[in-house]
């Protein structure tokens, strides 16, 4: 199955990206598609449109359009809760150690990943971001 994440500005301004893809890779997903977007200010609101009445959610929108993201579609067994366990908690605080989110994190909001937390929210997220065609050919 397929799973949406994204590496956020945060890890790609750190230089953590080629770390964070090498990670996921080891860990046995496979890349099926990827793009560098910087999201505009409709398209992160459209996305985290869940988080819309939460306080954090302007400083959230700003955050990931301040500069590009990674976004990927990834495939494997269980890929939606698996991903979502190897990147650790949202607050690298209360991550486990080895996860994405406790080695590369700077705070609960720059926290260098976003995984899909559902499978409707991954079919969503993947079709948000990649065409069918683009996900052909793997
Ligand atoms: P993500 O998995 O992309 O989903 C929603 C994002 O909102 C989350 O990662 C964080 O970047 C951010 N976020 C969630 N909770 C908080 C919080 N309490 N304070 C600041 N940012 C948050």
């Amino acid at each position: 199955m397929l799973t949406l994440a994204i590496i956020k500005p945060d890890a790609i301004q750190a230089g953590n990206a080629g770390k964070i893809l090498a990670f996921l890779e080891g860990q046995g997903f496979k890349l099926r598609a990827a793009r560098l977007v910087r999201l505009t200010q409709t398209q992160a609101e459209t996305f985290y449109a869940v988080h819309r009445e939460r306080p954090f959610f302007r400083s959230l929108v700003t955050f990931m359009t301040s500069g590009r993201g990674l976004v990927l579609a990834l495939e494997r067994d269980d890929a939606v809760s698996y991903l979502r366990e190897i990147i650790g908690a949202t607050d690298p605080a209360e991550a486990t150690p080895g996860t994405v989110r406790k080695l590369y994190a700077q705070s609960k909001e720059r926290n260098a990943i976003h995984a899909a937390d559902s499978p409707e929210n991954a079919a969503r997220e993947v079709a948000f971001f990649f065409p069918e065609g683009e996900l052909a050919g793997l």
